[in-house]
């Protein structure tokens, strides 16, 4: 049997698929936070509105559930533009590319999502595209094989990726701007809950949208998802207003703690301070002591826990901090052994 996903994965799962999208802001103006990128993001409409041209094509960057889709909509929203989405994996050959370039209008955006997962083969493709607006193909095979140069139409392409490193320096350096989401204070956090709450007409204090906003690891679709789950708990427990106690239980029930680490984290933690006295220990001994997989450990649970100060990365291994002992209740230890 597959195992659940867990319900602080900050990737797309399929139960938050509908509202994903329906929670979607629309235009800049309703994006919450991130106010660097927005700033810098209106002045470049702005100014490619005022030449009355599209915009230079644009990356997205940052961790999962930060709002990248999201912010490629808003352009094409602001920019007055269609949207065509596909994604890295979706493109298997150079042809279906082409078929999606070569039906492009004036000002349109393509969308390309996971842009660090296409193939070499497709990204070269795409390079005269994106400097000339032209595509080369080659009819043929061998020595009689010939290049034929097709005209595209003007259009904007944004790329989003969750692993900038993996994207070649050549290929980075055609997108006229490059912007990086990073996490979401709590103050935004807050605002994101009430906003959501609002459009799925959820009653919610602002102490109890506080509470959802704390536990969300600082990523919208995160507290997206918590407010669904507790807002079912607040149904079937209670009159279905969100109040801060309601917010409590319910999260309590789903093992989502005050600075929301979920059972793995705490797992985790728990292992550091009891079976290695705090660390330095090795990824590899730690997974194998807590029967997490090596990568799940790697990629998802020891980001966050380094980014929430719970753990910190010495050369001889993983220690855990003052405050992972005070977070499980421990008594930190007077002296270490660093
Ligand atoms: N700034 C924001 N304000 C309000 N809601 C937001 C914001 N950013 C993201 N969201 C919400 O979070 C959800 C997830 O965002 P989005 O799908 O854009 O993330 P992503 O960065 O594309 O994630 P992935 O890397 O998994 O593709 C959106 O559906 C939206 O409801
Ligand atoms: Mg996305």
């Amino acid at each position: 049997m597959e195992e659940a996903p867990r319900l602080v994965s900050p990737e797309v799962q399929e139960t938050d698929a509908g509202f994903d999208v329906s929670l979607r802001p629309k235009s800049l103006g309703e994006f919450i936070g991130q106010a660097k990128v927005k700033e810098n993001l209106s002045i470049f409409l702005e100014a490619a509105r005022g030449r009355g041209e599209s915009c230079e094509h644009v990356l997205l960057y940052g961790p999962p559930g930060l709002g990248k889709t999201t912010l490629a909509n808003v352009i094409a929203n602001e920019m007055g533009a269609h949207i065509r989405i596909t994604s890295g994996p979706a493109l298997e050959r150079v042809g279906d590319l082409a078929a999606i370039l070569t039906n492009l209008e004036d000002g349109d955006v393509l969308f390309i999502d996971e842009i660090h997962r296409m193939n070499r083969t497709i990204e070269e493709v795409l390079y005269p595209a994106m400097e000339d607006f032209a595509l080369d193909i080659i009819i043929g095979k061998g020595p009689t094989a010939r290049t034929l140069r097709l005209d595209l139409k003007r259009f904007t392409l944004i790329g989003a990726t969750t692993k900038m490193s993996l994207l070649s320096a050549p290929f980075r350096d055609r997108f006229g701007s490059v912007f990086h989401l990073d996490f979401y204070d709590v103050g935004e956090m807050s605002a994101i809950v009430r906003r959501s709450a609002a459009l799925l007409g959820i009653a919610v204090t602002d102490d109890a949208g506080h509470v959802i906003a704390s536990r969300s690891r600082r990523t919208p679709r995160i507290a997206n998802r918590l407010l669904r789950r507790v807002r079912d708990y607040a149904q079937v427990r209670g009159d279905g207003t969100l109040a801060p106690e309601i917010v409590d239980a319910a999260l309590l029930g789903l093992e989502i703690d005050p600075r929301g680490l979920d059972e793995s984290d705490r797992r985790t933690l728990h292992a550091i301070i009891t079976k290695f006295s705090g660390g330095p220990v090795g990824l590899t001994t730690l997974a194998a002591s807590t029967a997490e997989d090596v990568s799940t450990l790697e990629e998802v649970i020891e980001p966050f826990l380094l980014r929430e100060g719970l753990i910190d990365r010495t050369p001889r291994g993983r220690v855990a901090t003052d405050e992972a002992y005070l977070h499980l209740g421990l008594e930190p230890p007077t002296k270490r052994l660093l």
